[in-house]
């Protein structure tokens, strides 16, 4: 239907980008001091309209299609989860609302790190077998 909903926010302001990993890394462990976004340089937030019954999924394949993106381009990434709780914080909320978007009308769905690796990227694992199931 061409809605093009999600949207993305990027951010490489650096205490910006430390802000919300340490925001995130309390979401995960309770604790303070946590950078859930291991010190990478840019973070893309992908947000999706509270009232699009696709939103998750719609954001999720934005986040995947990001992902492989980064790959083709030599970059090295990972998908960071609780984009939800951590857009739901008052520092989160804040966050959006210094890049115009509205905190009450956009959902978190998650982020992706990106940074430039500092070695080479890992090979991808064998594929499992037995996860094709057929019918008919
Ligand atoms: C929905 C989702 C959420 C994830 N959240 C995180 C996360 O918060 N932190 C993290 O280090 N990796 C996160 N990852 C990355 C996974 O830990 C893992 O590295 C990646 O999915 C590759 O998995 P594989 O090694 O089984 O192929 C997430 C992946 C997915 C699909």
């Amino acid at each position: 239907m061409g809605r093009q909903a999600p949207v993305i926010l990027k951010i490489t302001d650096p205490a910006t980008v430390r802000a919300l990993g340490l925001c995130n890394g309390k979401i995960m462990t309770g604790k303070e001091g946590v950078d859930a976004f291991y010190g990478a340089p840019a973070v893309l937030c992908v947000l999706a309209p509270k009232d699009d019954p696709t939103a998750v999924w719609d954001g999720s394949s934005v986040i995947t299609n990001m992902l492989n993106e980064a790959a083709s381009l030599g970059l090295g990434s990972c998908w960071i989860h609780r984009g939800r709780e951590q857009f739901e914080t008052p520092e989160g909320r804040d966050i959006l609302k210094k890049a115009g978007i509205d905190p009450d009308a956009f959902l978190g769905i998650d982020s992706v790190i990106l940074g430039i690796p500092d070695g080479p990227l890992p090979k991808a694992a064998p594929r499992r077998e037995g996860r094709v199931f057929t019918i008919g």
